[in-house]
């Protein structure tokens, strides 16, 4: 998909937690925000013409050796620049200020004073105390030359600083942070009274930028989609759909490793209502009987994908000469394969996630968003919530949640647990909240009990709910114990062969969230 047409306010990753954060933060003030690396030529940066950039914080020193630095023609460039925490303090250091460092440094809730009478555009609105997250051990001495100081706290002697001028700020603190007094404020001050940036970015500008997108990439040509359910292709195809109608078919492939209701759910809202071309393909005999007898984890995810692939291959041919294929990869997938290097704890299927062989040219409508923004999108285009709010679900499905062999009936008993799970969430208001809850079936464990007098001897279903940002890290939800008796009663009342319910109580990390 070709940039958005919107100008974008960049924001500079100096290898923050938290950039990808503040260009969410930026976007929910309906300004473009694109994350780049701090290595960005001045030249780069004169050809996409920014409206404003926000430098991030990081973890170096700033006076370090080889501490990451701006290319220093961009300060020239007479671009708005907000730096927070890092990134105010390289800008002290690069315009004669000087940063120096703390000896206990500054961490979580602090108390930051504005300097009154506060005429500053920055800090507009502000209170004259307030609590503000701070994380930093440096701190500025002096802030660059021909700005003022706005702020002090404890710790930071120049808590805040600006220069009206050159329109150029910087906070010491983390205003993108939730736990942040007026983070918000910050935010839209820096924005539009400082560096006066347009609104160019609301759920109507980023539909009409993609369909434009869409349609100049395809042209005539063909698409075809591999819809797996989830959101993120669910959105991606209905917005190919809008764009380009006709030309595209989907291929949904049931590995019968899906959720309850998840196929009738698929073929419903987009054979039925929306009336797009779909191949459905009940591919579940095919990956059982690959699937049967294996019981390692990283094995069945193999066979999973390969079986995927090759289902789907077969299905393609039909559709003749389709040139593209759409894909539901999201910005921070973008941000993280370009920048991350990551341990591989295991090996994730996309469903969505086809072998780089296949001849087609790759159509990515949600490339410049975040998940909350692909939900806003997928209501707009009239996607009922059962799917732009579903919880997100592995490629290899209910395949990594049966520990041990997976087979056709224990597929159904994790199906009907799951179920279960998913109902009783939802009708206690928590499925929104919760990053993901479902079922896990340990078909390798089975244990002694006791229903009407009669010894049984079933497995055991583990209740996994947990919360997260974005699955990086997680912790279990604390879900109410009423809620735990009400799906551990129904679950082994109406679940054959499961006479025992247990809860995972275990964060990522240690654990991680899926159990394979
Ligand atoms: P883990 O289990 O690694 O999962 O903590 C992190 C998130 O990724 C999902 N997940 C997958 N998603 N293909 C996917 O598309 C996969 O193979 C896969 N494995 C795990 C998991 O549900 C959680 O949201």
């Amino acid at each position: 998909m070709k940039r958005s047409s919107a100008q974008p306010v960049f924001v500079v990753d100096f290898g923050a937690q938290y950039a990808q954060l503040i260009a969410r933060r930026v976007r929910e003030h309906h300004v473009y925000s694109e994350i780049v690396p701090h290595q960005i030529s001045a030249a780069e940066v004169r050809d996409r013409n920014p409206s404003a950039l926000i430098l991030s914080g990081g973890p170096k020193s700033v006076n370090a050796p080889g501490a990451p630095r701006l290319d220093p023609e961009i300060y020239e460039l007479g671009i708005p620049i907000l730096g927070i925490c890092y990134g105010a303090q390289l800008l002290a250091r690069e315009l004669g200020g000087e940063v120096v460092p703390n000896e206990a440094g500054e961490y979580g809730r602090t108390a930051l004073s504005t300097v009154a009478p506060n005429s500053s555009l920055l800090l507009e609105t502000l209170p004259g105390e307030l609590q503000v997250w701070m994380s930093h051990f440096d701190s500025i001495a002096q802030a660059p030359t021909g700005s003022r100081v706005l702020a002090s706290s404890p710790g930071s002697l120049v808590g805040a600083f600006e220069d009206r001028e050159r329109r150029i700020c910087g906070v010491q603190f983390h205003p993108e942070v939730s736990h942040c007094d007026f983070g918000p404020e910050v935010i839209s001050n820096f924005l539009f009274q400082l560096a006066d940036v347009d609104k160019n970015w609301t759920n109507f500008t980023i539909i009409e930028d993609a369909l434009e997108s869409i349609r100049s990439q395809v042209g005539s040509g063909r698409v075809i989609c591999a819809l797996s359910g989830g959101v993120d292709s669910s959105v991606a195809a209905a917005l190919v759909h809008e764009a380009v109608g006709d030309q595209l078919t989907c291929i949904f492939v049931d590995t019968g490793l899906m959720r309850s209701g998840e196929a009738a759910s698929v073929e419903a809202t987009f054979r039925d209502r929306f009336a797009i071309d779909l191949i459905s393909v009940d591919a579940s005999e095919r990956f059982l009987a690959a699937l049967a007898g294996v019981t390692d984890p990283e094995a069945k995810r193999k066979i999973i994908g390969e079986t995927f692939i090759r289902v789907f291959e077969e299905h393609r041919t039909s559709v003749e000469g389709a040139k593209f294929l759409v894909q539901g990869t999201l910005y921070p997938d973008v941000i993280e394969s370009g920048t991350k290097d990551a341990a591989k704890i295991k090996s994730h299927h996309n469903v969505g996630g086809l072998p780089e062989d296949m001849a087609f040219d790759l159509v990515e409508p949600l490339r410049s968003l975040f998940k909350d923004e692909v939900r806003a999108i997928g209501s707009e285009l009239g996607l009922p919530d059962s799917i732009v709010w579903r919880q997100p679900f592995p490629g290899p499905g209910l395949g990594v949640r049966i520990i041990g062999e997976v087979t056709a009936e224990r597929a159904e008993t994790l199906r009907q647990a799951d179920r279960i799970v998913a109902e009783e969430i939802e009708h206690a208001g928590l499925t929104r909240q919760l990053w993901q809850s479902f079922a896990i079936l340990a078909a390798n464990l089975r244990t002694v009990g006791v229903m009407g007098d009669e010894r049984t001897y079933g497995y055991p279903i583990i209740i996994r709910a947990v919360t997260s940002e974005d699955a990086m890290t997680a912790d279990w939800a604390r879900l109410p114990y009423e809620l735990i008796e009400r799906i551990s009663s129904r679950v082994i009342a109406e679940v054959p062969d499961v006479n025992r319910v247990a809860l995972d109580v275990t964060s990522k990390p240690p654990g991680t969230i899926e159990w394979e």
